[in-house]
């Protein structure tokens, strides 16, 4: 059901933990959950770039650009290496560049929950805050072309359909492996 790979052995133990994921495979909803069962503070990596940037995801996609976005998706991601006992859900797209992927490596642990394309698109369908959604073709290929960066994680969860509480019980274990 789960694997680990690599497990790195330079961190001290409260080093932050990312989920990793397509949209729609429950990192919030899952890093929520997990942040409460180890007593670590949890925040949403995308709410995290619109507190610095002052405009939703949608606005700073349409105003200022995808490229733009990544900029400040990385600089997020940086500015999480100055905290401890953490749970960070990134949005899709932030486990895709190497710069990023070799930054997370150096301040803490990925967990990628690999779930299933129909089960992300029964979630996220209809959800217009999600700039990148498009119709179903487009999506399997987007998750893809991601899906090789993503098992670059330390650590996977084949989600299934786990419920948030089973899949924290497996990360958990996982991470005290
Ligand atoms: C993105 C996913 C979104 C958000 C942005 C880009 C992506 O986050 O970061 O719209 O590239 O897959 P979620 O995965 O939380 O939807």
């Amino acid at each position: 059901m789960s694997q680990s790979r690599d497990t790195p052995l330079t961190h001290h133990k409260d080093a932050p933990i990312f989920l990793v994921g397509f949209m729609g495979a429950g990192k919030t909803t899952v890093g929520r959950a997990l942040a409460e069962y180890l007593e670590y503070d949890f925040f949403d990596l995308d709410e995290l770039i619109e507190a610095r940037a002052g405009k939703s995801v949608q606005a700073i996609f349409v105003e200022l650009g995808e490229a733009e976005f990544r900029r400040l998706e990385h600089e997020a991601i940086r500015a999480c290496s100055e905290r401890s006992r953490a749970v960070i859900a990134l949005g899709g797209g932030a486990y895709v560049s190497e710069e990023n992927r070799t930054l997370m490596r150096t301040i803490g642990r990925t967990v990628w929950l690999d779930c299933p394309l129909d089960i992300c698109l029964r979630r996220i369908g209809g959800d217009t805050s999600r700039p990148l959604l498009g119709d179903e073709d487009e999506m399997r290929e987007l998750l893809e072309e991601r899906r090789a960066s993503y098992a670059q994680a330390n650590y996977v969860v084949h989600t299934g359909e786990l419920s948030p509480e089973q899949l924290v019980i497996e990360i958990a274990r996982l991470l005290n492996s």
